[in-house]
């Protein structure tokens, strides 16, 4: 999907050759003298417009008009919800129709905040997964012209909008593909193809190299599956040495079958998704290589299957992470974090000066938080607030977690130096008090994304987050706007 910012009033709109014009006017909108303004204001008056948010109104070769067919959109506020659902009932009504070239008109200039909504909502509306499908359904919106009364205001959001559209695209894509379509060995190509970008670097680990770093975690969780594990390294320098990376982490689990510790079959399927923090740090990538900013950050994906077979890891099993520390295995569905504190220990090479990891770490996640919000967790100032921030501005939305000490209690274990689980209750947190042993060297965080990386049943399929907030992270640390 090809996206085209240009300076448009209401007058010039009028004349834009499209297939499908869509108007958005907050409720604040005066119309001028223009055969669109007309029109709109008529629309407005008679209440077929209603002035409800979301509302819509549709006009078929409207006369005096370029466009083959108007769609009004009402916005009301026009804030961040509002321009959502509006974008969405708009491109709902029109896909049918197939449109190809559509013009995504706003009436008032808006805020950074709107635009990133607007265009990631007509994006989302719009996606269609092919991949795997013989005879798939092919998006026919190939190109959107996004029409504001001042485009140079707003080149640099629109082109990081962009830019986070098409991390998102590449997100949701390696998410959604089944594990036997996107296995460790394949991620690790994924990661290397973003290689081919200016100030991009991968790196992939194998077997032998995670065994000589000592990372006996990672190792454990691997063991029970024949497809070969990667440790995916990427690195985008767009800085100056002397500037430290912000690490971004990210779990891939290419399928969680829970191991010798074994889900029940029911919606099994959807652990295809245990890569989704995988699938959102190489949509990141995506993005840097796109903007090519000021700023240094490193990718770090520890990638396997946890499968049950002869050689698998069994409960009680302990094993030495690369840290030294000793972890008794009592659940080996408890995956994630084995994996993810070996990568976190490895993150200290980087002097980095803060590592946040992305995972879809626990069910316990989902139960508090559900869809809407990543779970976040931190005990750094300066990073809460940052991540905020981002998530507020990309409205891809987090809430902040406890991690008091207490919450620890339960990982105490007779035979190793932590154990892999703590009892049900504060599942989400005692998993991040687990992570939090390991990173002790630098500022971190860590979003859980069980809830928020996919969706479940008919509307199946990944949503690309939280790829919208740490792009909006990482460019945070951008001394000037580059
Ligand atoms: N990948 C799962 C977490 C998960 C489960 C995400 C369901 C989304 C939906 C993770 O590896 C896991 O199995 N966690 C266990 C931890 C438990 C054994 C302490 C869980 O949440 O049940
Ligand atoms: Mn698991
Ligand atoms: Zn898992």
């Amino acid at each position: 999907m090809n996206f085209e910012l240009v300076t448009l009033d209401l007058a010039v709109a009028g004349h834009e050759k499209s297939d499908v014009l869509l108007m958005l006017l907050p409720a604040s909108f005066k119309p001028g003298k223009n055969p669109l303004s007309t029109l709109i204001g008529k629309a407005l008056k008679s209440g077929d417009l209603a002035d409800k948010p979301t509302s819509l109104l549709d006009i078929y070769r409207p006369a005096g008009l370029a466009c083959a067919r108007l769609v009004l959109v009402q916005l009301g506020d026009a804030k961040a919800g509002n321009v959502r659902k509006g974008v969405q009932a708009a491109i709902a009504l029109i896909k049918p129709a197939k449109p190809k070239q559509i013009t995504l008109c706003f009436a008032q200039a808006p805020d950074d905040q709107a635009l990133h909504v607007a265009l990631t909502a007509l994006a989302e509306a719009s996606y269609v997964y092919a991949t795997t499908l013989s005879k798939a359904e092919v998006r026919t919106i190939a190109h959107v012209k996004v029409g504001v009364p001042d485009s140079a205001d707003l080149a640099a959001p629109f082109a990081r909008t962009v830019a986070a559209v098409h991390g998102i695209e590449l997100a949701k894509e390696w998410a959604n593909r089944p594990a036997n379509h996107a296995t460790p060995t394949h991620l690790a190509r994924a990661a290397q193809a973003l290689a081919k970008s200016p100030r991009i670097k991968c790196e992939v680990l194998n077997h032998k190299d995670v065994h000589k770093l000592g990372m006996g975690a990672f190792m454990a969780v691997a063991q029970g599956s024949a497809e070969p594990l990667k440790f995916i390294e990427l690195q985008y320098k767009g800085a100056p040495k002397t500037q430290a990376p912000v690490v971004l982490v990210g779990k891939g689990i290419t399928f969680d079958s829970g191991g010798i510790s074994i889900k029940p079959a029911a919606e099994m399927d959807e652990m295809k998704y245990d890569m989704c923090g995988a699938a959102s740090v190489l949509g990141v990538f995506r993005a840097l290589a796109e903007l090519q900013p000021a700023i240094n950050v490193v990718g770090l994906i520890p990638s396997c299957e946890n499968l049950p077979s002869s050689r698998a890891v069994k409960p009680g099993d302990v094993v030495t992470s690369m840290s030294g520390q000793t972890i008794e295995i009592l659940n080996t569905d408890a995956e994630g974090r084995l994996v993810l504190c070996d990568a976190l220990t490895y993150a200290e090479r980087f002097k980095p000066r803060a590592v946040l990891d992305i995972a879809t770490l626990t069910g316990a996640c989902v139960i508090a938080l559900g869809g809407l919000r990543s779970g976040f967790f931190s005990t750094d100032e300066a990073m809460t607030a940052a991540v905020a921030k981002a998530g507020d501005s990309s409205q891809d939305l987090c809430w902040p977690m406890p991690l008091d000490d207490d919450y620890a209690e339960g990982l105490k274990s007779s035979f190793a130096d932590v154990a892999n689980v703590a009892g049900r209750p504060g599942g989400a947190i005692t998993a991040a008090k687990f992570l939090q042993r390991f990173t002790g060297k630098y500022p971190w965080g860590h979003l859980d994304i069980a809830g928020s990386g996919w969706k479940s049943g008919s509307a199946k399929g990944a949503t690309g987050r939280p790829v919208g907030l740490l792009l909006h992270y990482v460019l945070s640390f951008q001394t000037s706007a580059a």
